[in-house]
């Protein structure tokens, strides 16, 4: 089939395709998640298996999803037909995308909302002074409560539609750009600070002193459902956003850079974190409360706190927003070509609907907290669904797509872009996708389902 050309559909340069894509990987996951997963599994050890996961399984997935995006310009659900018109069932694969955006906005957006809430909190002086007791207590109580939390997370939704109403270009690539150089900067203080405190080097040992013991079965799970997660492998985000990547660019090396700095973030993630927490005797391994209940308190032992507390909590917005951008964006995409709706219409409708499923995940945390299903709360049913479930069966699909289903020569155009790169990593691009991503996925997968 010849490459479809259209370049006016999506970024303008290489640089804001990165950006965009970076900002849609970087978020919630790498500075809430990240820190906390480490934590839970022991340290070092955890995160060397996390890189090797990222640059190993991570990087070929995702240019086998950009290769979706691009070779067809199409949303998730439409790269499909494009690509395999004789072979419908396949478009099943672009609805499971679309339902994993569905329900991870649903419950990211949980997070997000508590966030803006604490970069409130932290600048009207309410964190502060506070015993651990009382932060435990606050934040206890602003989850439990049903409307405080559901406020902030109606923000959220607006906040992201308002961007993505603009357009590719004018909202998703514009706003992005100006955003990402601003979350590395804070990243970099947040670092500074926290390094400079005395007693840093345990945490430092915590992050880089590799502990083999505290490898698992469990945390052999865990580091792979976070590279996914991390990376928004596995659901058609990269599918959306490969469709927008100009036909002249090098998608082995945008996919190096979006991994390479997702991978970087992460890791100085837990270099602003753990040394601080070490540094006043708190646990690294709190779980999802470690940056609401913990760092709270190390802020307000540190000097210059409750600004280094502020900066952090915009930080993390900054993170999440970027990355609701690219979730709506998968929906929206979705609608404006297969339901021949207005980008405006489609994502006022759909941020709606996400923010009613949103709704029972917030209520999940007060109200509905004594509602189990399998034994999870609907928040944690959400998160469990998709990233031990949806996401990693989306990656073994989409690598069955391209090691086994497309064409090799057609593989090899998209990513030489017709002929004019060398691509010289091919054939071993090409063998991890056809044998060793859909072995290793389908280990985790029925790992993930028995376990
Ligand atoms: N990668 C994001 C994070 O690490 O926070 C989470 C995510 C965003 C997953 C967008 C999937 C997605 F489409």
């Amino acid at each position: 089939m010849e490459p479809l050309n259209n370049n006016n559909r999506g970024f303008s340069s290489n640089l804001g395709a990165i950006l965009a894509a970076t900002g849609g990987a970087i978020g919630l996951g790498n500075i809430w998640r990240f820190p906390y997963t480490v934590g839970q599994n022991g340290g070092g050890a955890f995160i060397i298996m996390y890189i090797v996961f990222v640059f190993l399984l991570g990087v070929p997935v995702m240019m086998s999803e950009i290769i979706i995006g691009r070779r067809s310009q199409q949303n998730v659900v439409g790269a499909f037909r494009v690509l395999a018109p004789k072979h419908k069932g396949w478009m099943g694969v672009g609805f499971l995308g679309i339902a994993a955006a569905f329900i991870i906005y649903a419950f990211y957006s949980v997070v997000a909302g508590w966030t803006l809430n604490y970069i409130v909190l932290s600048s009207s002086g309410q964190l502060t002074g506070k015993s651990p007791i009382e932060i435990s207590q606050l934040f206890v109580t602003f989850t439990q409560g049903s409307f405080l939390p559901l406020v902030y997370q109606f923000l959220f939704f607006a906040l992201t539609a308002s961007i993505i109403i603009l357009g590719v270009q004018k909202g998703i690539e514009k706003y992005t750009k100006i955003l990402m150089p601003i979350l590395f900067f804070l990243m970099i203080l947040l670092c500074v600070r926290s390094l400079t405190l005395s007693g840093a080097k345990e945490g430092l040992d915590f992050i880089f002193k590799p502990d083999f013991s505290k490898i698992n079965g469990s945390s052999v799970l865990d580091a792979l459902g976070q590279a996914l997660f991390s990376l928004s492998i596995g659901m058609g985000a990269l599918i959306t956003y490969g469709s927008y990547i100009r036909k002249e660019d090098n998608l082995f090396t945008t996919s190096l850079w979006i991994a390479g700095a997702d991978t970087f973030i992460a890791i100085l993630a837990g270099v602003a974190i753990f040394p601080a927490v070490f540094a006043f005797g708190l646990s690294p391994a709190a779980g999802p409360s470690l940056v609401y209940e913990v760092l709270p308190n190390v802020f307000n032992s540190m000097p210059g706190g409750r600004f280094f507390a502020i900066l952090f909590f915009v930080l993390l917005t900054i993170a999440a927003l970027t990355s609701t951008i690219s979730l709506l964006e998968v929906l929206v995409l979705w609608a404006v070509e297969e339901l021949h709706w207005s980008r405006r219409k489609a994502a006022i409708i759909l941020s709606f609907v996400v923010f009613v499923i949103g709704a029972f995940c917030t209520f999940s945390f007060g109200l509905l907290s004594n509602l189990k299903i399998f034994g999870l709360t609907i928040f944690g049913l959400c998160d469990k669904l998709t990233a031990t479930y949806m996401m990693p069966i989306g990656a073994l699909l989409f690598t069955l797509f391209i090691g086994w289903y497309l064409p090799k020569t057609e593989v090899y155009d998209e990513l030489s872009n017709s002929g004019q790169l060398k691509a010289r990593y091919f054939k071993i691009f090409y063998f991890i996708i056809r044998y060793i991503a859909p072995i290793a996925l389908t280990i985790i997968l029925l790992t993930g389902i028995f376990s």
